[in-house]
């Protein structure tokens, strides 16, 4: 039976919603002038209960049952509603602060990001990756992580430009066809928005927690908060807000800035009942090193912003054994 997506599913909704004829059964009355408005009423509600019982059993087969990724833990997904706000930096550094902190753990990093994967210019890696026995993709890695990307199968600057159905199909192949061996943690890194990705991913696999990066800007705040609304809602734990870019310090004076405000992620943690899980400031050496392809954690592990984004990673494991327990 073929699944049936978040997207399809809307369609098939919105269909029933502007042409109920279309999901009709064959219980209605005929028209004719000899109709009267008792009848009119009568059909209303027969169709209105038909489409209901239509739209129950659409749900009922269409989400899909959720399956774990084999070999996989924990899945702790990386998210924000809100774009540019630093997920793809923040999963990368917390990836690699995971096996920092704990050598003993393997860490798996995914891109999520079908549109505008990331991870292969972040954790310096090209090219295609080989199949396993099995016909599993085998993850390309760097740093002692096993990396998968969108990235990885199609050309640098191939424009993806892909629908809902392909989307899914494409997420699909990133969560089922490839073969992690064995990891403690898969740190996912996602797409901006709460849209069809986001849903297709928390409906699939069983997901331990997520992490919800936000400037302390208003307007990333509410997206964020959107972001954390949309995990709520779907039973996936949050484990906590990252706060990113919340101070710059000038490298000459020394001098602090809030250039995105000061404090508005620890005060939507507060509202959402989440904790905040670290600060992380705006710094140049986060810039320069994510672009060269080198996280700030392996480049410059005895840095300030290398030890704030290893301390979001020990707030994250202590979340994941609270919310297990
Ligand atoms: N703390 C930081 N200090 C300095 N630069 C940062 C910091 N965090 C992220 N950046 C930079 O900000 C830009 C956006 O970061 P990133 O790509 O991680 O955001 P994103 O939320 O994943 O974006 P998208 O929504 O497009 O996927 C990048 O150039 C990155 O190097
Ligand atoms: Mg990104």
């Amino acid at each position: 039976m073929a699944q049936l997506t978040y997207s399809r599913l809307s369609h098939l909704l919105r269909i029933s919603v502007n042409k109920p004829s279309a999901l009709r059964t064959g219980t209605e009355i005929k028209h004719g002038a000899a109709c009267c408005v008792q009848s009119k009423r009568c059909q209303r509600s027969v169709d209105s209960k038909a489409l209901q019982e239509r739209q129950k059993q659409i749900m009922a087969k269409g989400l899909p049952k959720q399956k774990p990724i084999a070999g996989v833990k924990q899945v702790i997904v990386v998210a924000s509603g809100k774009g540019g706000v630093g997920k793809s930096t923040t999963a990368v550094n917390l990836a690699l602060g995971l096996m920092a902190n704990d050598s003993s753990k393997s860490v798996g990093l995914l891109d999520a990001d079908v549109y505008g994967p990331s991870i292969p210019k972040l954790m310096n890696l090209k090219g295609n990756p080989e199949l396993s026995d099995n016909n599993l993709m085998v993850p390309l890695t760097n740093y002692g992580i096993p990396c998968m990307s969108m990235g990885f199968l199609v050309e640098d600057v191939a424009p993806i430009v892909w629908r809902g159905l392909m989307v899914m199909s494409a997420i699909e192949k990133l969560l089922r066809q490839v073969d992690w061996g064995s990891l403690d943690y898969l740190v996912v890194d996602m797409p901006p928005g709460t849209g069809d990705v986001q849903l297709s991913i928390t409906q699939n696999i069983p997901i331990a927690g997520a992490v919800i990066v936000s400037t302390p800007q208003d307007i990333a705040l509410l997206d964020a908060r959107r972001g954390a609304e949309m995990f709520k809602k779907v039973h996936v734990p949050v484990l906590g807000l990252v706060q990113n870019m919340s101070v710059f310090q000038c490298p000459n004076c020394r001098h602090q800035t809030h250039i995105f405000g000061s404090d508005g992620a620890r005060q939507l943690a507060d509202t959402l009942g989440v904790r905040l899980l670290g600060d992380v400031p705006l710094h140049l050496n986060i810039r320069e090193t994510s672009d060269r392809g080198q996280p700030v954690v392996v480049s410059s592990p005895d840095s300030p912003e290398a030890e704030a984004y290893r301390k979001v990673a020990s707030a994250v494991v202590q979340r994941l054994q609270e919310v297990n327990t």
